[in-house]
């Protein structure tokens, strides 16, 4: 029987692209949430700059090779991955779709990359770990309550989180001019503009009405003086701690007493200083755009870092990764991994949890192919001579376990 489907939300076989995923999850995210994903800081130059620098890098075509045995699998921090991509961790997922941290960390599974859960997430880490069976990563952000933040990090290692990536460069916020104009805060306050955008969704309004997981799911009962959602805004601008500094590294690393991610380095010094401290790997990332804008993009800023410390720790690279091609550059550059945040959020806000997956089957695709166009067969073995432009950092060259 023929059955028509509407050109506005596509079967998952028609989405073709991860932009499609975007068009689709911005007709059925409410604006509020979809503007959080989908915007950076002030002017948005280095939100737009990530995509673009990517974009820049021309691969290098090659051919009669024999290409037909190919493979993208790797290593991230001696874990095995299908592809070298990890989930990042991403603030209010839960928003973009009801229980949107269990469907990403599911479908992260079952692909078999890893996923990090935000300390700013709706579902809590209890709630994540009860819904999986292997092991994710947690995200820290360090905040004043010291408490708090302790017993979060014994919670993630109660849970048998096989990393903590602690988040540097959020002590204080970048202004993102969407979040003030649509007043932002869980649930949507109830303004005109926003009950009227929220008629506008009700596929998203009756999985929120389905499910209980409409708060941050981290904090709320566990951080002193938060109860409701009213509190924790405030309570939010108060607690990121403007005093993080290295020193602080030593006590969370030894509470947690496994491995370590720094994220938010730009710079080599900064690199450095992540190695001096003990990381076991580190982030080459400005946050998605989100905070210093003017900052440089993150593929710009990778080369580098990776000639600074390369050899030291493994450096991975998130910050405009729309497509498995994307992917590909970064690793050129020298990353060993990477991680994609608003990419795998459109697919989740479109289509939840088998949307996260249409995401990763399109990456790994687009990375398969263009990794033998290039005339590789091992992804393992890519270095900057696939693009033809690879800026003068010459990446030292990687061992794999
Ligand atoms: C939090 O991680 C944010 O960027 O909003």
């Amino acid at each position: 029987m023929f059955l028509p489907t509407c050109p506005l939300f596509p079967p998952l076989n028609k989405i073709t692209c991860v932009e499609d995923l975007r068009r689709v999850a911005r007709r059925r995210v409410p604006r509020m949430f979809y503007d959080y994903a989908d915007s950076g800081s002030w002017t948005e130059s280095t939100y737009r700059a990530n995509e673009a620098d990517l974009q820049q890098l021309k691969f290098r075509q090659r051919v009669a090779v024999d290409i037909s045995h190919r493979s993208s699998r790797s290593q991230m921090l001696g874990q095995d991955v299908a592809l070298p991509v990890a989930l990042a961790p991403t603030g209010l997922t839960g928003m973009q779709h009801a229980d949107g941290e269990i469907l990403a960390a599911q479908a992260a599974e079952r692909f078999g990359v890893p996923f990090t859960l935000s300390t700013m997430s709706i579902c809590s880490i209890e709630d994540v770990a009860a819904h999986t069976t292997q092991p994710f990563w947690f995200q820290l952000y360090v905040m004043r309550d010291r408490d708090f933040i302790e017993r979060l990090i014994d919670r993630a290692r109660a849970v048998h989180c096989s990393a903590l990536m602690v988040t540097l460069d959020l002590q204080v916020m970048g202004q993102r001019h969407k979040d003030i104009k649509n007043g932002l805060s869980t649930p949507p306050s109830p303004t005109l503009g926003n009950l009227l955008n929220l008629a506008t969704k009700p596929r998203w309004c009756l999985e929120m009405l389905r499910t209980q997981r409409r708060t941050f799911g981290n904090i709320v009962g566990h951080a002193r003086g938060v109860s409701n959602m009213s509190s924790l805004a405030a309570w939010t601008a108060e607690q990121f701690d403007p005093t993080l500094n290295w020193s602080d590294l030593a006590w969370i690393k030894e509470r947690f007493g496994g491995k370590i991610i720094v994220k938010g380095i730009l710079d080599a010094d900064d690199a450095r200083l992540a190695v001096e401290h003990g990381a076991d790997a580190l982030i080459v990332s400005n946050h998605g755009g989100r905070q210093l804008d003017g900052a440089p993009s993150s593929i710009s800023a990778l080369p580098a870092i990776v000639e600074a410390v390369g050899d030291q720790i493994e450096v991975w690279m998130d910050g405009g990764i729309r497509s498995g091609q994307d992917i590909l550059r970064a690793i050129a550059l020298g990353a060993r991994g990477t991680l994609i945040g608003r990419a795998f959020l459109y697919g989740l806000g479109a289509y939840g949890g088998p949307g996260v997956t249409r995401c990763l089957e399109l990456m790994a695709k687009e990375l398969d192919i263009t990794l033998g166009f290039c005339g590789r067969t091992d992804i393992r073995d890519v270095d900057s001579s696939i693009l033809t432009n690879a800026p003068g950092a010459n990446p030292s060259p990687r061992t794999y376990a």
